[in-house]
C-alpha cells in the first residue's frame, strides 16, 4: 500500500476543527441567497479567492463574517452534516468538533437554534457513518472574560452534550491568563479544558494555559520549541498538542511546509496529532493535511501510523474505546 493510500485508509480521529471553518464556498453561497444576505463576492470563485491571508486576524475577519449566514436550526444541520460525511469519506471514526457560541449570539442566533442543528446531525452521523462526536464550546478571546461567564450560563440546558471547553480567536494581546477565573469555575463544573496556545503567541502563553487555565490539550502549540523547559514538560507530561499544518501555512505562522517541526516534535516524543482546523478556508481536510506534509516532509507510513494513533490517545474518548484503536 502507498504512503498516500495509507493516509486514506487508516482509522483516525480530528481533534481540532471549527465546524465554522467548514463552512464551504457552495454551502456559503446557497445560505445567502436563502435568507437575502447580501455578500460582498459575485460568485462561489469569488468567495474561494478571497481567501489569501497574511495573518490570524485576516482570516478570522473572513470566517466572522462567512458565519453570518448561518441563521436556522437547518442551516447548522446542514454545516455539520457536510463535515461529518466529509469524515466518512475520510476515515475519521471520531472528531472532537469546536464551535465558537459568539459568533451567534452576538447576531441573535440562540443555543436553541445551532444546538438543535448540531446535535440531530452528530445523532444521524452515529447512526448512518457509525462516526462518534463530542462537541468542544469554545469562548472568543477577544471578547471579555465577562461575555465568556455569559456563555458557560447560556449552555448550562446543554452540558450533558459538551465535552470540552476551549478558547480561540485573536490570540495576540489576549493571553490565557485574561480566562483564568472563567476557567477556574469550568473545571469546578466537570468540563475538559483546550486551548489555542502558541499559534501566534510566544511559549510564555502555552505555559500560562497550562499552570493558569489547567488545560487537558493545546491546540496548535507549535512554538513550543522555542523553550527547551516546555518542551521537556510536554513530553514527560504527555499534554497533546493538536497541530494544523495547512493552517500554519495559509496563515503564514510558517513560510514553507517544508519548515513544519510536526514530525520532530514527534520523534522528540511529543504527543502531537494532525488536523484541519478550518478546512474549506486553508485549503483542505485531514488527509489533504497529511497529503501535504508528506509532500514536503521526509515522511513514512511509521509516522503516519504513529499519528493516527496519537489522534485516538489525545482524544476524550474513555479508555475502552481508545485501546479499540491503539
Ligand atoms: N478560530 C478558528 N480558527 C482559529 C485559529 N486557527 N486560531 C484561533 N482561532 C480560530
Ligand atoms: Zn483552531
Amino acid at each position: 500500500m502507498s504512503l498516500i493510500e495509507t493516509i486514506k485508509n487508516i482509522p483516525k480521529a480530528e481533534l481540532h476543527l471549527h465546524i465554522e471553518g467548514s463552512l464551504t464556498p457552495e454551502l456559503m453561497w446557497q445560505l445567502s441567497e436563502k435568507h437575502s444576505i447580501a455578500l460582498p463576492y459575485n460568485s462561489v470563485e469569488e468567495i474561494a479567492d478571497a481567501y489569501n491571508f497574511s495573518n490570524l486576524q485576516s482570516f478570522l475577519d473572513l470566517y466572522y463574517a462567512g458565519a453570518g449566514v448561518l441563521i436556522d436550526e437547518d442551516d447548522f444541520y446542514q454545516l455539520m452534516w457536510a463535515y461529518l460525511s466529509r469524515c466518512s469519506d475520510e476515515n475519521i471514526v471520531h472528531t472532537e468538533i469546536m464551535f465558537d457560541p459568539q459568533t451567534h449570539t452576538e447576531r441573535g442566533v440562540g443555543f436553541d437554534v445551532f444546538m438543535s442543528g448540531f446535535l440531530r446531525a452528530i445523532e444521524d452521523a452515529e447512526r448512518e457513518y457509525c462516526i462518534s462526536s463530542y462537541l468542544i464550546m469554545s469562548f472568543l478571546r477577544h471578547l471579555p472574560e465577562s461575555d465568556a461567564f455569559e456563555t458557560l450560563a447560556q449552555a448550562q440546558p446543554y452540558a450533558e452534550k459538551i465535552h470540552a471547553i476551549g478558547l480561540d480567536s485573536s490570540e495576540l494581546g489576549h493571553p490565557p491568563s485574561k480566562f483564568q477565573r472563567v476557567f477556574r469555575k469550568v473545571k469546578e463544573q466537570g468540563f475538559k479544558i483546550v486551548a489555542h496556545a502558541g499559534e501566534e503567541g510566544p511559549a510564555s502563553y502555552i505555559w500560562e494555559a497550562i499552570n493558569l487555565l489547567g488545560v487537558d490539550r493545546i491546540d496548535h502549540g507549535v512554538r513550543c520549541q522555542e523553550d527547551p523547559a516546555l518542551m521537556t514538560y510536554l513530553k514527560e507530561k504527555q499534554i497533546p498538542l493538536t497541530v494544523c499544518p495547512l493552517s500554519n501555512l495559509k496563515l503564514c505562522v510558517i513560510d514553507d511546509m517544508k519548515q513544519h517541526n510536526i514530525l520532530s516534535l514527534l520523534e522528540e516524543g511529543l504527543l502531537v496529532t494532525v488536523n484541519s482546523d478550518d478546512p474549506t478556508y486553508f485549503g483542505g481536510f485531514l488527509n489533504d493535511n497529511f497529503i501535504a506534509l508528506s509532500h514536503s516532509l521526509d515522511m513514512n507510513k511509521e509516522h503516519v501510523k504513529a499519528l493516527a494513533m496519537n489522534s485516538f490517545k489525545a482524544s476524550f474518548l474513555p479508555q475502552s474505546k481508545k485501546q479499540e484503536y491503539c
